[in-house]
């Protein structure tokens, strides 16, 4: 794929995607989590980050929504920096499910292995990964030092949907002791299912997914600070677990639909990463039956179907 878009060109489509997208009424907020529940449902927003820094953005894309399952994108990056990717592939795996992304089921399936790092399982068990072992607040310092590296900027803890996330957990709970009984746990259960949580319910704007997206697409250069978060043999494993698994059970679809890898989360947020091109984020709280927001997906759907962009 070696078409490249000017920002003239990305400008006028992401902004006829925000205008076509921005009245769709279709699905709704997560209510499995109350704070989901609450959020403004109107909010919409749509952010590219090029390769070479710039930036565009249409609609609310400062607006710090819970990042949720899309900082698993980040957190697996953080565990390949420490363990590269061998380690990885080994002790959790980089495959897809065909299955929701809480699935117990899936950890059986595999034969007690986690899969992916971009399913709860895997997830929570790259947050047992992360070192230093044993220290939780150092554990967490490293969480959010990359995801802030990715980014460009911090994150915010959004406190009551922490607490939210971590009055409801109960299956994940059990993810994370059944991951102990088959050793797929590095450190503490409980304390790396509190990692996870507590990442899941970091505050963060479209615009920085976007920037984030960019760094992976750029090979582990952020485009804006132009720090190098991490090394570049990394970028084509984290793709390819996208590509794998971005979107669970329906990724198939998502990719022969999208042309994109793409990571979605339940705050109503996706991120995608085309490869020596761009990072994209949408976020719009309302999801489709499978969590995964709608308007999300339609304009980034839009946005490469209209610039005839494909990964393959
Ligand atoms: O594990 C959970 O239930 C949530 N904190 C994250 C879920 C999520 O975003 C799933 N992806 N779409």
């Amino acid at each position: 794929m070696d078409k490249k878009v000017t920002l003239a060109q990305l400008k006028e489509v992401v902004q006829e995607a925000y205008d076509q997208v921005k009245t769709n009424t279709g699905g709704k907020n997560a209510d499995y989590i109350p704070y989901l529940a609450n959020v403004n449902k109107d909010l919409f927003g749509i952010s590219v980050c090029l390769l070479n820094g710039q930036t565009i953005h249409v609609g609310d894309t400062d607006y710090r929504f819970g990042i949720e399952s899309v900082s698993k994108v980040h957190t697996a990056i953080l565990a390949l920096r420490q363990y590269g990717a061998k380690e990885i592939l080994d002790k959790i795996g980089a495959d897809a499910t065909g299955l929701p992304f809480n699935s117990i089921i899936a950890i059986l399936l595999e034969n007690d292995h986690p899969s992916t790092p971009l399913v709860n399982a895997g997830a929570i068990s790259a947050c047992s990964m992360v070192q230093p072992i044993g220290d939780s607040a150092k554990k967490w310092d490293a969480i959010v030092g990359n995801v802030t590296d990715l980014c460009g900027s911090a994150p915010q803890l959004i406190d009551e949907l922490y607490k939210s996330e971590s009055d409801t957990n109960f299956n994940n709970r059990s993810i994370a002791w059944l991951l102990k009984n088959y050793n797929r746990i590095y450190d503490d259960p409980d304390m790396s299912l509190d990692l996870y949580t507590r990442q899941c319910s970091l505050g963060v704007t479209a615009l920085q997914l976007s920037i984030a997206a960019g760094t992976i697409a750029n090979g582990g250069v952020n485009p804006v600070t132009k720090k190098e978060v991490f090394d570049a043999t990394l970028a084509p494993k984290i793709t390819a677990m996208i590509a794998a698994v971005g979107f669970y059970e329906h990724t198939g679809d998502w990719m022969y639909t999208s042309g994109i890898p793409a990571k979605t989360g339940v705050g109503g947020g996706v991120m995608g990463v085309l490869p020596g091109q761009f990072g994209i984020a949408a976020f719009a709280p309302p999801l489709d039956g499978s969590g995964n927001s709608v308007k999300a997906q339609l304009a980034i759907q839009y946005i490469m179907n209209k610039l005839e962009l494909n990964v393959f």
